[in-house]
């Protein structure tokens, strides 16, 4: 694992835009899974002006969704779906069919998993993955006390992650499971970034770099990774005992 610390947001988030672009210049066919969220939001909009900007061409990529509430429909604002519509597909004029995500409205979730493995799978495996951090150290919506042998499956999401997620919707609604990658996946992702910024993810950045890998916290399994960048600015890092 690499840590790189930013004076700023800008910072941090112009460093991950441009490993993106370094993805798609080595392997033009790559396949991608990026998070939702508030922490990767800046990363995009960097990303699709440098795209619009310098002509970088994403066509051929495909990309994976890492995430989703389950019962929240794709027309909902506070759904992944609707986020990486807005954020990242339109915005890139990615083609319906590179793009690969859970129907969080299925009656046979189960099933959606077991295609989602297979399309990755079939892909090849996923090249770059972008993760965010929950304020309970999640991935994805990998929960405390995961098994990180798992590929995609449904979870009981945390209080936290129930409450915390309130904010993405426009009023008060019901969040009790998420659909999410596995940890296994995260593992087996040629290069992950991990971004995080404000001082409201300092401890739990903390905790993440400086505990003992555990499946209690599984943003730990980062420093597990063969190939992970984490990308934080000062104020998340300012908890750390060896920032800087
Ligand atoms: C979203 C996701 C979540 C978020 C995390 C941080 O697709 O997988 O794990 O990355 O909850 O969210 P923000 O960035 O809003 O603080």
């Amino acid at each position: 694992m690499k840590l790189e610390i930013f004076d700023n947001y800008e910072g941090l988030s112009l460093r991950a835009a441009k490993e993106i672009i370094g993805a798609i210049q080595r392997k033009p066919s790559a396949v991608f899974c990026l998070a939702t969220g508030d922490s990767p939001k800046r990363t995009y909009e960097l990303l699709t002006n440098e795209v619009t900007q310098s002509g970088v061409d994403f066509s051929k990529a495909h990309f994976i969704g890492l995430d989703e509430w389950v019962g929240i429909p794709p027309s909902n604002p506070g759904s992944c779906h609707y986020y990486l519509d807005t954020n990242v597909f339109r915005p890139l004029g990615i083609s319906a069919a590179r793009i690969h995500l859970f129907d969080a409205l299925s009656k046979d979730l189960p099933n959606e998993c077991q295609s989602m493995d297979e399309t990755i799978r079939r892909l090849g495996g996923i090249d770059l993955m972008l993760v965010g951090i929950g304020m309970n150290g999640h991935v994805g919506f990998n929960e405390p006390g995961v098994s990180p042998n798992l590929y995609s499956h449904v979870i009981h999401l945390d209080e936290m992650t129930q409450n915390v997620g309130q904010k993405y919707f426009n009023g008060a609604v019901v969040l009790k499971q998420g659909i999410t990658l596995g940890l296994k996946h995260f593992l087996e992702t040629k290069l992950v970034l991990l971004v995080a910024n404000g001082e409201k993810k300092a401890a739990i950045i903390k905790r993440s770099l400086e505990e003992n890998i555990s499946e209690n916290l599984p943003a730990t399994f980062i420093r597990k990774h063969a190939n992970s960048k984490v990308f934080i600015d000062s104020a998340a890092a300012s908890k750390l005992i060896k920032a800087r």
